[in-house]
């Protein structure tokens, strides 16, 4: 694995985080942890993240306008993408040769139940890695990769469940794995399935943000003509989406929320929406709620300053977020995430206790919440954390060694 960027404290990191920064002031376009750090900073310009969320939605083909160009999603991952492989190629050196092959990683599903939208993915995918000049371009399912990299420390066959839970998605693969055939080319008998749900950590923080900071912008409100009538939740769900918070932004939207004013209960509540927008502050307080989330992985309690988000002093208290309300927000999410873990040994015909091992990656495996739920679901197995980042990484090294040499 070769460095790729360094972190705030100049430690050289073997991840590049899918995010993108045009800055506005000197037009530059930065990526990874440098991307969100200028943004964090308050530097003007837009920040583009989940991008990975975009491939395999219907709106895949769409222009987003930033500043005064129309841009392509396909264009911004292909400049990803580039910088990815510019990195690398540094990396390697002038005495070897340029990168020209690649194993892609890739969700179960991009889409969970349009085939061809899921097709369309991989085939966008692999158009852009062509563009920023990859010859060989082939993919290998995310699950499959950290169950390969798992492999290595196998002592004798098992039977092993791969649970990847990242940020868009849940991916599961039933494999057996064992010492013996490690590294060999033809694994086809060896898997028994492979599964997955578009649901992950990004899904896990809108949730949280709806149930605990959103009521501090008005959702939820009464609106004062009409009995029984709420502000309507949509505007709010936007503002806890990753990838749907500038539409907000919009001035019609922004209109259709001014006229609203007459109408609700609490006007304090709408000016601080309003004012949120006004200030493009909807992905930083996205990122606070996550950053609470993350916290809530170690600590009983954890703390949103919402006052930090405004410019002059607002009658707005912190808004504390507990365990038990990130449980709470979580538990759709979770459930569906572990009915389809189910249906994915009932394809295979697999019973829970027959599993040997089952192996964790992707971020959100972090949460307490998921530890717990896999526990009581295999009681007996052994159960093995991963590498929270780099466990899909090595295995598709280790499969580009395998296909490329
Ligand atoms: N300690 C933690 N507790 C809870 N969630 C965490 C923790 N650390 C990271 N995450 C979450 O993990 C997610 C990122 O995980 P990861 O880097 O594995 O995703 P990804 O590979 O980019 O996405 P995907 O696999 O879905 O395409 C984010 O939603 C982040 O908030
Ligand atoms: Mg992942």
């Amino acid at each position: 694995m070769v460095p790729l960027e360094q972190d705030t404290s100049g430690q050289w990191q073997t991840t590049l985080p899918s995010a993108l920064f045009f800055g506005f002031e000197d037009d530059q376009i930065d990526f990874g942890r440098q991307a969100i750090s200028r943004y964090t900073a308050g530097e003007p310009g837009r920040l583009l993240r989940s991008m990975k969320s975009l491939l395999g939605g219907s709106f895949m083909g769409d222009k987003t306008q930033v500043k005064n160009r129309q841009y392509t999603f396909d264009e911004i991952i292909g400049f990803f993408v580039q910088s990815l492989k510019s990195q690398a190629d540094k990396f390697t050196g002038s005495e070897s040769s340029e990168l020209v092959s690649v194993v892609m990683g890739r969700p179960v599903y991009f889409n969970d139940t349009d085939k061809k939208l899921d097709k369309a993915a991989e085939d966008h995918l692999a158009q852009i890695a062509r563009l920023a000049g990859f010859k060989e371009v082939s993919f290998q399912y995310e699950p499959i990769a950290a169950a390969m990299d798992y492999e290595r420390q196998v002592k004798r066959e098992e039977l092993a469940l791969i649970i990847d839970i990242g940020g868009g998605t849940s991916d599961f693969t039933l494999i057996k794995l064992s010492p013996e055939r490690h590294g060999q080319n033809n694994r086809e008998e060896d898997f028994l399935a492979n599964h997955g749900v578009h649901l992950g950590g990004t899904d896990f923080d809108t949730q949280l943000s709806v149930n605990t900071v959103m009521p501090a912008f008005g959702m939820g409100m009464p609106l004062t003509d009409k009995e029984g009538l709420s502000m309507p939740s949509a505007y709010y769900f936007d503002l806890a989406t990753w990838h749907k918070i500038h539409l907000l932004y919009d001035r019609r939207v922004l209109r259709e929320l001014k006229n609203l004013r007459p109408l609700v209960s609490n006007k304090l509540r709408l000016d601080r929406l309003l004012e949120i927008l006004a200030l493009r502050k909807g992905h930083q307080l996205a990122s606070m709620v996550e950053q609470a989330k993350i916290a809530l992985s170690l600590q009983p309690e954890a703390h949103v300053d919402l006052a930090a988000l405004f410019n002059e002093y607002q009658e707005i208290d912190s808004c504390a977020i507990t365990q038990t309300q990130l449980q709470n927000s979580l538990q759709r999410d979770v459930s569906k995430i572990f009915s389809t873990l189910d249906e994915t040994l009932n394809q295979a015909g697999v019973t829970h206790k027959q599993i040997d091992t089952v192996f964790t990656t992707g971020g959100s495996t972090a949460l307490p919440m998921i530890q717990a739920c896999i526990d009581t679901a295999f009681p007996d197995a052994q159960h093995i954390a991963g590498d929270l980042y780099n466990s899909v990484g090595s295995g598709l090294l280790m499969e580009a060694q395998l296909r490329y040499g």
